[in-house]
């Protein structure tokens, strides 16, 4: 029998999952169907609900309601509790399994498909909202030797390191407002704008000294070509720029395999969906 799956969102005309899942599908020769869902707001429940009685096996979860499937959850993993939202449920034993594969997703691609370990490195990380937060333990599992939270807004920042602190081990862990960051006089290996700054065209306000020259720029935002901060990386220095098209792909990939117990091959479905970044 077809086993259902589905994405859901409002709006979610734009959603590239039912693409990439059904061709992980064909790839891995498993029989699924896979949809796109637009919910009403408010009414995450009740859709999800419908689904699992018109017998769906999980869904993927996106804005405005990665808040809304953490509440439905009934188990959530800890790297879903930590992130304090959720993008992929499973729906097994009468229960509702959920994680969150945003920040699994972005850490599997920065480090195996871009090449940039993190391990011993120096870290940058742009933004303290639900990005940076799902990010945060796939992070510091990778055990760099120093990671920086910087926000605009100072206590949201403080916030996260306090709440992350305990899982930092060895890394040099901390944060700072942006006007700050010229006086760490620290260049990093790698420096990532999780922030929402991209999607409305503007520039956090980074400084050029932070990108060490041969660094990795990661952009999460995806298809939005040559954006302010990319622009200005490039011209600091950075070796490679990447947008969020392989966190998008790895972080299907893994809600794939959590789902059917095989792994696709993600590196197809990232070319097919590659923008050029100008
Ligand atoms: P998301 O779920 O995409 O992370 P979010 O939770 O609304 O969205 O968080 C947006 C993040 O982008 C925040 O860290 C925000 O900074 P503030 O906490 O100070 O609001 C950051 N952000 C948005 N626009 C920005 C800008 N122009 N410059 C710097 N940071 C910006």
């Amino acid at each position: 029998m077809t086993d259902k799956y589905a994405v859901i969102g409002n709006p979610i005309g734009h959603t590239k999952s039912p693409l990439i899942h059904m061709t992980f599908a064909e790839q891995t020769g498993q029989d699924i169907e896979y949809t796109a869902i637009e919910g009403s707001l408010g009414g995450f429940r009740e859709a999800a609900e419908a689904f699992r009685a018109a017998g769906g096996c999980g869904m993927n979860v996106t804005a405005p309601f990665k808040l809304d499937a953490f509440a439905y959850a009934t188990d959530l993993t800890e790297q879903a509790q930590l992130a304090g939202a959720v993008n992929a449920l499973k729906f097994a034993d009468g229960k509702v399994y959920a994680q969150n594969f945003d920040g699994i997703g972005l850490t599997r691609d920065i480090v195996h498909n871009l090449g940039y370990p993190m391990r011993g490195k120096r870290v940058l990380l742009l933004g303290a909202g639900g990005a940076a937060r799902g990010a945060m333990l796939p992070f510091l599992k990778e055990k760099p030797a120093q990671l920086v939270l910087v926000n605009r807004t100072v206590s949201k920042a403080k916030e996260l390191f306090e709440q992350f602190s305990p899982y930092a081990g060895d890394t040099d862990f901390s944060f700072c407002a942006y006007p700050e960051l010229g006086d760490l006089s620290v260049q990093f290996d790698m420096v990532i704008n999780a922030t929402s700054a991209s999607l409305r065209g503007e520039l956090p306000p980074v400084h050029t000294g932070v990108f060490k020259p041969g660094c990795l720029a990661y952009e999460l935002a995806y298809g939005k070509g040559l954006t302010p901060f990319l622009r200005l990386a490039q011209g600091a220095g950075a070796q490679k720029l990447a947008d969020g098209v392989g966190m998008l792909v790895e972080q299907a990939a893994e809600a794939f395999e959590w789902w059917r117990s095989v792994r696709p091959e993600t590196a197809p479905m990232i070319a097919t969906l590659t923008v050029p970044l100008v």
